[in-house]
């Protein structure tokens, strides 16, 4: 079997395009959905996904402020900076980048945020609400994955999925929104990770295959079932002297050779990456509407 490409890309388009309609429409009401990026630090990974949200935001229609801070700044000013948002009438969501400096308590960071500004998905409020099914902002990378699997016709309902990785931010969220009890949900979920014997033994038995676990091209064609859907969150940068940056990107699965096995496959980059942005963009379209009194 030749995998079909999940295009992330156009997915994210499409989606991009019905948010700028929605935002030339509040503009029309004289609300501009404001998000304000906060980076601390220098690292070049972070410093590009950055760059990204505010390219997206600008190219649909959303206001975005971004605050850099250097890499010793303190706890309390990065608090301080936070509370300062949670009160400005401009500001809709707040992102604040991850991973933050180790001397910075990334939990009590997260946790000022006010959760109507949430617009990650991060805050316990978050992500207590998602849990119980509540309407709550749902954390960006997940939610994307679901709307890829939605773009293919693929439902999660009564599917076997495994998710490798157990990170807060992908692999814990997005188990629970695919076993909720919804349209796009509905899924039997196993979750492995750094400490599961026999990764394989798992992913083999999976209709669906959801790597995030930050290891270059650890999911291999023996490791998939023949026609499964693989969804690779991953983006490692690996040296390659020919390119002009010195590097080049890869996901978590060998694309070329799950491809010759799987029925669907993402791309990285041009997979779930664009989706992510995008979520994100929805998120703090659905605050600015959220706040109209
Ligand atoms: N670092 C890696 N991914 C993310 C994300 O989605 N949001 C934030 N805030 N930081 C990240």
């Amino acid at each position: 079997m030749q995998a079909k490409i999940i295009d992330g890309k156009l997915v994210a388009a499409q989606l991009r395009s019905e948010i700028k309609n929605e935002t030339a429409e509040l503009a029309g009401r004289g609300i501009v959905p404001g998000l304000a990026v906060i980076l601390v630090g220098d690292d070049p990974a972070s410093r590009s996904y950055v760059a990204g949200k505010e390219k997206a935001c600008r190219e649909n229609g959303l206001y975005s402020r971004d605050y850099r801070l250097d890499e010793n700044c303190s706890q309390s000013e990065l608090l301080e900076l936070i509370q300062k948002l949670n009160a400005d009438t401009e500001i809709h969501g707040i992102l604040v980048q991850l991973p933050l400096p180790e001397h910075i308590d990334s939990d009590r960071i997260i946790q000022a945020i006010s959760p109507e500004k949430d617009v990650d998905g991060f805050h316990p409020v978050s992500l207590g609400n998602m849990m119980l099914g509540q309407e709550a902002f749902l954390p960006c990378t997940p939610h994307g994955i679901i709307q890829l699997l939605k773009s293919i016709d693929v439902s999660p309902q009564g599917k076997h999925c495994v998710i490798v990785g157990r990170s807060n931010i992908v692999g814990k969220p997005l188990a629970n929104l695919l076993m909720q009890k919804s349209d796009l949900g509905n899924a039997t979920v196993t979750v492995c990770h750094s400490r599961t014997p026999d990764i394989a033994r798992h992913t083999r038995e999976a209709d669906i295959v959801i790597a995030a676990a930050g290891r270059p091209g650890m999911i291999g064609p023996d490791m998939i079932k023949e026609g499964a859907v693989v969804i690779d969150v991953g983006v490692n940068r690996v040296e390659d002297s020919s390119r002009k940056r010195g590097y080049r990107l890869v996901g978590d699965v060998d694309f070329e050779a799950v491809s010759s096995k799987a029925s669907f496959i993402t791309p990285v980059p041009g997979g779930v990456g664009p989706m992510t942005i995008t979520m994100l963009l929805w998120n703090t379209l659905q605050s600015a509407k959220r706040s109209i009194p």
